[in-house]
């Protein structure tokens, strides 16, 4: 269970739904951009990123970062920030034409693959800037800030691959909608796992339509050792943030491992505006950790309509027994 504090009375989230509705706040600025930080060096799959970005690496049939992209678009953004570095230009690539590979599938008569590959291009506009140093992401996110400007933006982190059925991303721009506060993904995890992920301290929003989902949160440290972990509520890779904490990123000095750390602009964020967790509806695989990834690559290739029907019989084939 959670480490539960006294519940949150004041229920802004339905304040914020009746405003709304009746017309007193102001209308929101809708979320129009997401950021996609892909400047890390992908140490943690060595040697598989030596020469090739993490995020171009196949998960089935796509790459890493083409999930975010698409579930970003499936949220209703429209602009992708892509914040890239050195080696990285290939994803570039990815998200451009490519006029000779489409004219020979067309003039092969592939034209499902030649739309596929066109569609790529076209399904947002992507816009990229260069984070030269790994500082950290609370630093590669604050490389976009010119790109965002002031309005309230979205941070997918590619590693963090979430199926669902609603676009996570989609989940939390609902209560962003409702709220006008920002939103972080959040997922329970085992005592044991809280020093890998950011932690919240965060009160339970006690209105029905949320379902016990929705946390408004006090604080969040970034990988806490489990003696000072003030929950087990962990920060997944999905944010709708205020561009507010441009300002805070700016000021915010090295934290966990050395770096400038994103967790560290969101608290004094959380300090000052309204913010919430919500616990998404979806699996979330970590796909930026070699076991993460096999077990992404084996579900995204069983969901495939082209490939998941031979796969699955394949699988049946394996000897795999249980230890007795
Ligand atoms: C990052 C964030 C962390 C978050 C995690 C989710 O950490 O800094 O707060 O919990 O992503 O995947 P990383 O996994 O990059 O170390």
């Amino acid at each position: 269970m959670l480490k539960r504090s006294r519940p949150y009375s004041g229920s802004p989230a339905r304040a914020g739904m009746n405003a709304i509705l009746e017309g007193t706040m102001p209308t929101l600025t809708p979320v129009k951009k997401a950021v996609l930080p892909a400047a890390g060096l992908g140490t943690r799959f060595l040697p598989a990123t030596k020469a090739i970005p993490k995020e171009m690496l196949p998960v089935a049939d796509k790459p890493l970062i083409q999930y975010a992209a698409e579930e970003a678009v499936a949220s209703g953004i429209d602009t992708l920030v892509i914040v890239t570095g050195r080696g990285k230009a290939v994803i570039e690539d990815h998200f451009d034409f490519n006029p000779e590979l489409e004219g020979a599938l067309a003039g092969k008569g592939k034209k499902d693959l030649e739309k596929m590959v066109r569609e790529i291009a076209n399904m947002a506009r992507v816009c990229y800037t260069r984070q030269k140093q790994p500082l950290g992401l609370g630093h590669a996110v604050l490389m976009a800030r010119e790109m965002i400007g002031e309005e309230p933006f979205a941070v997918m982190l590619p590693d963090d691959m979430i199926r669902s059925e609603v676009p996570c991303l989609e989940q939390l721009l609902r209560v962003y909608r409702a709220t006008g506060g920002a939103v972080v993904a959040a997922k329970e995890v085992p005592p044991a796992m809280v020093s890998a992920y950011g932690i919240f301290a965060a009160e339970p929003v006690k209105d029905r339509q949320w379902k016990g989902r929705l946390f408004r949160v006090r604080d969040v440290v970034e990988k806490p050792k489990p003696a000072q972990a003030p929950s087990r509520l962990a920060v997944i890779g999905r944010y709708v943030l205020l561009p507010e904490i441009f300002d805070f990123l700016e000021k915010t000095r090295t934290g966990a491992a050395g770096e400038i750390q994103l967790t560290d602009g969101m608290r004094e964020l959380a300090h000052r505006r309204p913010m919430y967790a919500y616990l998404f509806e979806g699996t979330r695989y970590d796909a930026g950790d070699k076991l993460g990834f096999l077990q992404a690559t084996v579900e995204m290739a069983l969901k495939n309509p082209q490939l998941g029907p031979s796969f699955r019989e394949y699988l049946r084939t394996l000897p795999i027994r249980r230890k007795r």
